[in-house]
């Protein structure tokens, strides 16, 4: 169960969070629960989480291990926090920031080699389902994303299936729509890594994820766990959601 705060919160409005969060979800077991903050809050949350049961995600890396290229920041320095995982081709990045299909393999494999935990991010924008390519769509970012990446190698990798059309719209996939492109991504992983690796791989939904339609959605065989923005920004919301 994954938050993206996206470009929500100061430090300050971190710890308030943690504070509040920890004591609602701690003894929480049968979830892992990350909640990748902005770059500046990093810090600031690692340290209200330590020793919880709550892992801190970072929301890009870059693939290069450093140089200059102003604005990024690079998987050692991540990991040097105590960051465990990070966000990868999240549609805000492809759509606003020129992120494509290679810069998310680069990032994908930089990510994994240095030992972060990628949840690499894919969905269609709403053209794209209504001329009927979601499929197609997430087949090609798939196979770009996962380029010469072995099976051993994206051994632990987290895709999250977040329809674009969805996100930040209050319309949510209904969990039938969201169970069926997650199989097409759960085929497309076979494909590549082998039927054992897919069939261990945790695909998450974004996309409008809220306390009340968290049980229906996580109840679909296909939807391992959540990707969730804004309903993510309040303790209790995220509470809810993680304990659905
Ligand atoms: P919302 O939950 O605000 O729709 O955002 C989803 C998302 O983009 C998570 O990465």
């Amino acid at each position: 169960m994954a938050a993206n705060w996206k470009m929500y919160k100061t430090p300050n409005q971190a710890r308030d969070f943690f504070r509040d969060f920890l004591p609602l979800v701690s003894g929480h077991e049968r979830d892992e629960i990350v909640v990748c903050p902005p770059f500046l809050d990093l810090p600031a949350s690692v340290e209200a989480a330590k020793g919880s049961n709550v892992s801190i995600g970072g929301q890009n890396v870059h693939w290069k291990e450093e140089g200059a290229f102003t604005g990024e920041t690079s998987a050692a320095q991540l990991l040097a926090l105590g960051v465990t995982h990070v966000i990868i081709g999240h549609s805000e990045r492809r759509q606003y920031f020129g992120e494509t299909d290679d810069t998310v393999n680069l990032r994908l494999k930089a990510a994994l080699e240095a030992g972060l935990i990628p949840i690499c991010c894919v969905g269609e924008v709403l053209e794209e389902r209504e001329a009927g390519l979601t499929d197609d769509v997430l087949r090609r970012q798939c196979v770009r994303a996962f380029h010469a990446l072995s099976a051993k190698k994206a051994a632990k990798l987290v895709v999250a299936y977040e329809p674009v059309w969805a996100i930040g719209t209050g319309k949510t996939a209904t969990p039938e729509l969201a169970a069926e492109a997650h199989a097409v991504i759960r085929r497309e992983a076979s494909e590549i890594f082998g039927e054992e690796f897919a069939g261990k791989l945790r695909i998450l939904y974004g996309g409008s994820v809220k306390p009340d339609n968290a049980t229906a959605l996580m109840s679909q065989e296909e939807i391992d766990g959540a990707l969730v923005g804004g309903a993510s920004l309040d303790a209790k919301s995220f509470a809810a959601i993680v304990k659905y």
